[in-house]
């Protein structure tokens, strides 16, 4: 299997929890190597932008104030079959159906606050990783 690149993002209800090393030992404990990363706070067009794909459904507008609301921490993931294997760390979106031990089961509040986010295909990991991160500030 090829190292694959994935764009993570630690949400707003886990920073203000302070669970940024919590959930980033999930990820080193399973082999994913953070090889960028930084805090911000999104505006809310920026959050919008980003989460274009779901405008015009019922929890899009809630999402996006919910995303500019606090400071998130986006990473870049690396390792072998990293996009699957992240979604597998992070569990279902819904904490009420993440699997015992998932990042979302273990931390997430609701389907909204659900403390972390991870590109869903490889094709989407690039173009979020390039919605974040310039190639210098990336290093194997
Ligand atoms: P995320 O993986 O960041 O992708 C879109 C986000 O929308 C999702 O996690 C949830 O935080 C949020 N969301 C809120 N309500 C829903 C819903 N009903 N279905 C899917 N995602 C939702």
């Amino acid at each position: 299997m090829l190292e694959q690149r994935t764009l993570s993002i630690i949400k707003p209800d886990a920073t203000s929890r302070n669970l940024v090393g919590a959930i980033n030992s999930r990820f080193e404990q399973a082999g994913l190597r953070i090889i960028a990363q930084k805090r911000l706070q999104l505006t809310k067009s920026q959050a919008e932008k980003f989460y274009e794909v779901h405008r015009g459904k019922a929890f899009y507008n809630s999402l996006c104030e919910y995303m500019a609301s606090a400071p998130i921490v986006v990473q870049v993931l690396c390792g072998e079959d990293a996009v699957a294997e992240n979604r597998k760390i992070m569990g279902s979106t819904n904490p009420a159906n993440a699997e015992v031990g998932t990042i979302r089961r273990d931390f997430g509040q609701s389907i909204e606050h659900n403390s972390v986010h991870g590109s869903d295909s490889l094709e989407n990991a690039e173009i979020e990783i390039s919605f974040f991160f310039s190639q210098l500030e990336i290093v194997e």
